[in-house]
């Protein structure tokens, strides 16, 4: 494993060096293509990227990592609302860069054919998932419709009015998906994230916690605040 961690003393700062990262890539100029993650702990990090007005984003592509079925695009949780109202609405970005999974028959021949993730931005569910790959997700998943977990669903349960209006099924990246990714920056706010990413970065290797497969990744960081 050649994993960096770094712990930092605030979400402020953890939200800092997440947006430098995708900034770097974006600076170089070249087509950047960036793997990008809804929840509570990216939102500071797009109001980062939100601020920087000077940020051009011509040469970006995004792939979203996730989207719920069964709820519509226009619900104020879907992922895609999510994104619009925390980053894409507010950026010049080509809207024809924007791609969710649920948008595109066969996301992973596409992210292939435009070069593979440059960067993939990732968050970690309390049951060790990635995207919405679950516990017992193969390591060599693709891009696919998936059942949520029963912990998933009580956790994001907080962002409905009540549990029973939680989806619960999902289009997510595979894990092989997001391995492919040339550099991967899991981000983790609270202690309760510090157990599921030691269990996942020091225990066994083994698809009963997903977020473990990262320890064969070449280039990954992870950014805990607590
Ligand atoms: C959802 C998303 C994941 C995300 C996780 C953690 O389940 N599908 O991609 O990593 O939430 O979110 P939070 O940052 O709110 O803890």
């Amino acid at each position: 494993m050649k994993a960096l961690f770094r712990k930092v003393d605030s979400y402020e700062r953890l939200s800092q060096l997440a947006a430098l990262e995708i900034k770097k890539k974006i600076q170089k100029g070249n087509q950047v293509n960036l793997g990008l993650p809804t929840g509570d702990t990216p939102i500071g990090m797009y109001k980062e990227l939100v601020n920087d007005s000077q940020l051009d984003w011509w040469n970006v592509s995004t792939f979203n990592l996730d989207e719920y079925i069964e709820i519509s695009i226009d619900h104020p949780e879907s992922y895609q609302n999510f994104m619009n109202r925390n980053l894409f609405d507010h950026i010049d970005i080509d809207k024809f860069n924007i791609w969710f999974p649920h948008l595109v028959n066969d996301y992973d021949g596409m992210i292939d054919g435009l070069g593979g993730l440059d960067l993939t931005i990732l968050g970690i569910g309390s049951n060790g998932h990635i995207a919405f790959n679950e516990p017992n997700s193969p390591f060599d998943s693709k891009t696919r419709i998936v059942d949520l977990d029963e912990q998933t669903i009580e956790d994001n349960a907080r962002f409905f009015n009540s549990i029973d209006e939680v989806p619960t099924k999902a289009i997510t990246m595979g894990l092989d998906t997001i391995m492919k990714s040339k550099e991967i920056l899991l981000i983790a706010q609270g202690k309760k994230k510090l157990d599921i990413i030691q269990t996942a970065m020091f225990g066994d290797i083994t698809e009963e916690i997903p977020a473990s497969i990262l320890q064969n990744h070449e280039n990954l960081t992870i950014l805990y605040c607590e």
